[in-house]
């Protein structure tokens, strides 16, 4: 792996995985991050490591086929890791056409220049050759297979069936993915993974909401009864495992990742207010979201027996540390949330208790 190209490396996940690269992997020549600049990618999530000479960011389009293969041309990477994407169901369920042609879209132009650069006869379309070494991994996520009731967990194997204009568009980019490896025998991997936790995260996703309304005495918006369940992994973990799926992962095969972390929403938001000192009558429940899906829980057993992988941080360390670096970089959340994201609030949560 000497040159990189990363996807959405502004957004909460990508950003912590350029830190976790370049910090593991001395070797890597250079990195190239890849990134629209949407409400949800943020310059200032990179300050460390702006000044790396093997770092430069490109602003810009994933679906811009042109940039795209001109980047292909001019960086000769050998790794892409596509993170770049529309994240949030919520704003799928009020504007879906942008997931589709973000995730869909996006995703086929990357893996089509991919595919244009490292295959070794490119205009031939019976040739499953490609240049050593080189590989495309997709990030997605378990919410692809849809929602599970009491019991049972997510495997590789189990039917793909999304409920949210969100997932529905992973679901997709997954299903093109596999048809490249199918159809050119492309190395390709996809990870699928629980929801993420930890520093950087925008905060219209649960935790870093939590905290911020919590911080600022405003009331907390509970969908439906709380007891919604997810399965919740801390980024760095969700870093590592992405690195041994480049690394040791077999082409065309799907991870699953998770934290073996199982939590009802409710629980999590009371684990936040007893950690800030804060009082639980901010707790407002306000009208579910629509199609929500009631359990998430991942089946870790492929990428821990065959490639070693397993989550290093205990639940209570990685959410005190989350907790810790929220309230320690205030100004950062305060930036965030300034502009666009007030008007996306008052849309999202409009006749709820908490508008
Ligand atoms: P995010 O919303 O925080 O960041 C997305 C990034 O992609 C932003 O920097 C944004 O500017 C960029 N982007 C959006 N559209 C773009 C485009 N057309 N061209 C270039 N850049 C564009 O997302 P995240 O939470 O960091 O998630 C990253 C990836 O991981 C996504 O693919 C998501 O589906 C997946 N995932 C997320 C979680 C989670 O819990 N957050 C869990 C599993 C999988
Ligand atoms: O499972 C992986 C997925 O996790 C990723 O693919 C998505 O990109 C990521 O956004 C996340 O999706 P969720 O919908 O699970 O995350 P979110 O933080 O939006 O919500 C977590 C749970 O909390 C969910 O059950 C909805 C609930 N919730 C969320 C918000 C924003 C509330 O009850 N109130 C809220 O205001």
């Amino acid at each position: 792996m000497k040159n990189v190209l990363v996807t959405g490396g502004a957004g909460f996940i990508g950003s912590n995985f350029v830190h976790y690269l370049l910090q593991e992997k001395q070797d890597i020549e250079c990195l190239v991050n890849l990134d629209l600049l949407t409400y949800a990618g943020n310059l200032d999530n990179l300050l460390r490591v702006k000044d790396d000479k093997r770092y430069v960011f490109v602003h810009g389009d994933i679906r811009d086929k042109e940039l795209v293969n001109q980047l292909f041309d001019k960086y000769k990477f050998d790794t892409v890791v596509h993170f770049a994407a529309e994240s949030h169901v919520d704003r799928s369920i009020m504007e879906p056409d942008i997931f589709l042609t973000t995730n869909i879209v996006g995703s086929q132009t990357l893996l089509e220049a991919a595919k244009r650069h490292w295959n070794l006869e490119p205009d031939n379309k019976y040739s499953r050759s490609y240049l050593p070494g080189v590989r495309y991994l997709q990030v997605s996520t378990d919410e692809v297979y849809g929602a599970l009731g009491k019991t049972g967990m997510f495997t590789e194997t189990t039917p793909i069936s999304p409920n949210s204009p969100y997932s529905a568009s992973k679901a997709s980019a997954d299903l093109i993915v596999h048809a490249y490896y199918q159809t050119y025998g492309m190395p390709v991997s996809i990870t699928r993974c629980s929801n993420n936790y930890g520093p950087y995260q925008f905060p219209e996703k649960l935790i870093p909401l939590i905290l911020h309304n919590a911080m600022n005495n405003k009331p907390l918006p509970i969908y439906g009864d709380g007891m919604q369940i997810r399965d919740w992994l801390h980024v760095n973990d969700h870093c590592s495992a992405i690195l041994r799926v480049l690394e040791k992962g077999e082409p065309g095969e799907v991870y699953n990742i998770g934290g073996n972390n199982e939590r009802a929403n409710i629980e999590i938001v009371k684990l936040i207010l007893s950690v800030i000192g804060k009082s639980e009558s901010l707790i407002t429940y306000v009208k579910d979201r629509p199609g929500h899906d009631r359990r998430y829980a991942i089946d870790n057993t492929k990428i821990t027996t065959q490639l070693g992988w397993a989550p290093s941080y205990t639940f209570q360390q990685g959410i005190s540390e989350t907790i810790e670096w929220y309230l320690q970089n205030s100004a950062w959340v305060e930036r965030v949330v300034s502009g666009d994201y007030m008007e996306y609030y008052s849309r999202t949560y409009k006749n709820s208790a908490v508008d």
